[in-house]
């Protein structure tokens, strides 16, 4: 026999499904229609065999995104997603068998890294009505926490947290000794942000994506944001060569435009106002869940209406198995065009007799 890691042979993971393309996909918070065709095309261009040849080189685009935030290079790394950023968080500020405090339910990659680091995840649940005790959060923070998890907003109950709920998690952690994470892969959906923390604390890292309103999900690119001391860990901790060069290439170009970004704002907005409202109109409770996505509780059991929309309308959206959240549909939300082709299939199904 051979030796395997206990963590990691213990992990039980669930990979997404595959064979998307043949579907209209509501269902993983991607832009269902992704970036101009135009655009992506002229980016192509700039894609030559010798560009290919070239390991990547995540500088020029460091410099571009740092200033684009308001920040410097010290402040910035590129990662392969910000799937990938999770785990070099987990893996430079985790301590094997210490905390790692999170919301429950939250975004999976943080308790599925936890297991397979072996990191002792503390899940703090919700209450009934879907809100968020902060003080449960700070009782959760104890002299065995490594690592606080917050998503602002939270994936995929939508709840956020205001400035003064994340000064009291700063204050405690830095008296615990610990790091606050907090993932802004929604924002821009969301626009408040908590930047200025983490380039001003000395225990406050964040993390944005270029998967969500970028819509670049395929190339992978996630960024790591905090003070020079934290970054400089990070890159310790990272592979050489990680963000790839084609991720790179778009994301640096995406940052060309800014009027290109602020029509993706616009064309979100409009499609979730249209969404929210025709959903009203037909008698749907739903929730607004801040990123590109909202909650809608169907007439019929969700599960069957998620089922029903994949076999017959070619159509993916969210269900949950979870008590609190088996009542919704979590649906991504693109342009007002995309909206209209879900809700055209989600009533025909779900208000059929
Ligand atoms: C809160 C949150 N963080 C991180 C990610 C992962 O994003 P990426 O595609 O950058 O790995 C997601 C993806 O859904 C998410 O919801």
């Amino acid at each position: 026999m051979y030796y395997v890691d206990e963590h990691i042979k213990n992990t039980n993971r669930v990979f997404p499904q595959q064979g998307r393309y043949d579907y209209l996909r509501y269902d993983m918070n991607e832009n269902p229609e992704g970036l101009p065709k135009e655009f992506v095309e002229s980016v192509l261009k700039e894609i030559t065999p010798e560009f290919l040849s070239i390991y990547p080189e995540p500088d020029r685009f460091l410099n571009k995104y740092a200033a684009y935030i308001g920040a410097s290079y010290e402040n910035v790394v590129a990662v392969n997603g910000s799937d990938m950023g999770i785990r070099y968080l987990l893996e430079t500020f985790g301590e094997k068998g210490k905390d790692v405090v999170t919301v429950a339910p939250s975004f999976e990659m943080y308790w599925v890294n936890c297991s397979i680091l072996g990191l002792h995840h503390v899940p703090v649940a919700y209450e009934p009505d879907m809100t968020i005790s902060i003080d449960k959060i700070l009782d959760a923070i104890t002299e065995n926490t490594r690592i606080v998890v917050l998503l602002n907003p939270n994936n995929p109950i939508g709840n956020v947290y205001t400035e003064d709920e994340l000064e009291k998690v700063i204050e405690k952690t830095k008296k615990v000794g610990a790091i606050v994470i907090i993932d802004e892969a929604y924002h821009y959906f969301y626009p408040n942000t908590f930047l200025k923390y983490a380039l001003n604390e000395e225990n406050v890292v964040l993390l944005r994506t270029f998967s969500k309103l970028f819509s670049i999900a395929a190339c992978r690119l996630g960024v790591v944001i905090s003070n020079p001391q934290i970054i400089h860990y990070v890159k310790n901790a990272k592979l050489t060569f990680d963000a790839n060069a084609i991720a790179l290439l778009f994301a640096e170009r995406i940052l060309d435009h800014p009027e290109m970004i602020e029509q993706l704002i616009e064309t979100e907005k409009e499609g979730k106002a249209y969404t929210l409202a025709e959903l009203t109109k037909h008698g749907y409770e739903t929730r607004d869940c801040r990123g590109n996505f909202i909650f809608v509780t169907p007439k019929h059991q969700a599960t069957e209406v998620a089922q029903k929309l994949e076999t017959e309308k070619k159509i993916l959206v969210k269900s949950y198995g979870n008590e609190m959240l088996k009542k919704y549909l979590r649906i991504s939300v693109g342009s007002k065009d995309a909206m209209e082709r879900f809700l055209t299939a989600f009533f025909e199904i779900d208000e059929r007799a």
